[in-house]
C-alpha cells in the first residue's frame, strides 16, 4: 500500500509530496467516456462495478497517490426524497426545489447502508483493487442547501440567500437536516473502507464571513467532530481565501485552498497547524509542459513549511484538459528535487 498520502495528511515526513486531482474520474478521460457512452450519469454511480472501474481509472493512467470514490455529492439527495436529475446540457437539476419552510417536511432521513448501498459496494470492491488510499466525500451542508433551494447551479444564490436571511429559522432547520445525514453518510463510508474523507464546499465563497461563521461553517464542525478522528478529514471551501482563519476552525486535518490564495501566505495564515492540499488552477494544464513544471515547482517552494502538503489542482479538472497534460503535472511533482 503506497501511503504516502495518508502520511501527509497525518502532517508526518514523506519521501515526495502526493497528489491526486478533484475530478481525476471525468470526462476529460476518453476511458472515462467510454463508458459512459452506454450509461447515464446517475446509473453509473449507482452500479459498483462500474463506480469501480473509472475510479481506477485515473490510478493507472495518471499514477496518483490517491482514489476517490466515484459518485457526485448530490446522490444522497434522491433517497431524501429530492428529485435528481443529471442533464448533459445544463448539469444537476433538482425538480422539486425547496422554496418555503413546509417544503422540509417532505424531507426524509436517509438510511446509508439501505438505501445508498451501492456507495458501501463500491467502496468495498474498490479497497480490494487498488493500492492508494481511497477517499470519500459528501457535500457541505451549505452547497447542498444551495442545490436543494436554488434547483441547480447558480449565479449569486439569491433562492438560498432569500430564504436565509427571510426565514432564518426555516433555513437553519434544513442545514440541521443535512448536517444530521451527512454525518450518518460519510460514518458508512468510513465503516465501508475508505481512508480519508474530503467535504466538498464549493459554494460558501459566495458569503461573508460573519454569514459563513453563523450559517455554515457550525455544521461542518458538528460533522468534522463527529467523525471524530476516525479518519482525517480534509476540508474544500472555494473561493474562501479572505476568511482562511475561519476555514481552519472547521476542525479539519486538512484544509484544501484555491489558487486565488498564495500557498505560503496559507502556511503562515495557518501557522503549521493543519496539513493543506492544493492548489494549482486547472487552468494551468492548458499551458505547456514547461509552464506546468514551473508553477508545480512554485507551489512545492511554498509549502514549504507546511504540516503536510498533498498536491492538488485548486479545484476540478476541466473536461477540454488533455490527460497528457495531468501526467505532466502528477510527474513534475513526483520528480520534484529530483534533478
Ligand atoms: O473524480 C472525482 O473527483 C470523484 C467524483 C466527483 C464528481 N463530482 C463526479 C462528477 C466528485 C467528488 C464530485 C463533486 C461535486 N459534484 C461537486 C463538488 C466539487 C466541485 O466541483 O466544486 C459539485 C459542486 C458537484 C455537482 C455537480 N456534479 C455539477 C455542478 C455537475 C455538472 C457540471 C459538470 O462538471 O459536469 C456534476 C456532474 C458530474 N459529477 C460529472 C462527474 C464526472 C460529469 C458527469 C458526466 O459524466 O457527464
Amino acid at each position: 500500500m503506497n501511503d504516502t498520502f495518508l502520511k501527509a495528511c497525518r502532517g508526518e515526513k514523506t519521501e515526495y509530496t502526493p497528489v491526486w486531482i478533484m475530478r481525476q474520474a471525468g470526462r476529460y478521460l476518453p476511458q472515462y467516456r467510454k463508458v459512459r457512452e452506454n450509461v447515464d450519469f446517475l446509473t453509473l454511480c449507482k452500479t459498483p462495478e462500474l463506480a469501480a472501474e473509472v475510479t481506477i481509472q485515473p490510478l493507472e493512467i495518471l499514477k496518483v497517490d490517491a482514489a476517490i470514490l466515484f459518485s457526485d455529492i448530490l446522490v444522497p439527495l434522491e433517497p431524501m426524497g429530492i428529485d435528481l436529475e443529471f442533464s448533459e446540457a445544463k448539469g444537476p437539476i433538482i425538480h422539486n426545489p425547496i422554496r418555503k419552510e413546509s417544503d422540509l417536511d417532505r424531507l426524509r432521513n436517509i438510511i446509508p447502508d439501505d438505501e445508498l448501498s451501492f456507495v458501501a459496494e463500491t467502496i468495498k470492491i474498490l479497497t480490494q483493487k487498488i493500492n492508494v488510499p481511497l477517499i470519500g466525500f459528501a457535500g457541505a451542508p451549505f452547497t447542498i442547501a444551495t442545490y436543494m433551494i436554488e434547483g441547480g447551479s447558480s449565479k449569486n444564490f439569491s433562492k438560498a440567500k432569500t430564504i436565509m436571511y427571510q426565514t432564518p429559522q426555516a433555513f437553519l432547520r434544513l442545514m440541521d437536516f443535512i448536517t444530521d445525514n451527512t454525518i450518518n453518510y460519510l460514518i458508512s463510508q468510513i465503516n465501508a473502507g475508505v481512508s480519508a474523507v474530503q467535504i466538498f464546499d464549493s459554494w460558501v465563497g459566495a458569503l461573508s464571513p460573519y454569514d459563513f461563521s453563523r450559517y455554515a461553517l457550525p455544521y461542518v464542525q458538528k460533522i468534522i467532530s463527529a467523525i471524530n478522528h476516525k479518519v482525517p478529514v480534509i476540508y474544500f471551501a472555494f473561493n474562501s481565501g479572505s476568511m482562511l482563519e475561519l476555514v481552519a476552525k472547521s476542525g479539519a486535518d486538512i484544509i484544501a485552498l484555491d489558487w486565488r490564495i498564495e500557498i505560503s501566505d496559507a502556511v503562515n495564515k495557518l501557522s503549521g497547524s493543519v496539513a493543506i492540499q492544493g492548489n494549482l488552477d486547472p487552468c494551468i494544464l492548458f499551458g505547456t509542459d514547461e509552464l506546468i513544471k514551473e508553477r508545480v515547482s512554485l507551489i512545492l517552494n511554498g509549502a514549504k513549511g507546511a504540516k503536510g502538503h498533498i498536491f492538488n489542482l485548486g479545484h476540478g479538472i476541466l473536461p477540454e484538459t488533455s490527460p497528457e497534460k495531468a501526467i505532466r503535472m502528477v510527474d513534475a511533482v513526483h520528480n520534484y528535487g529530483k534533478s
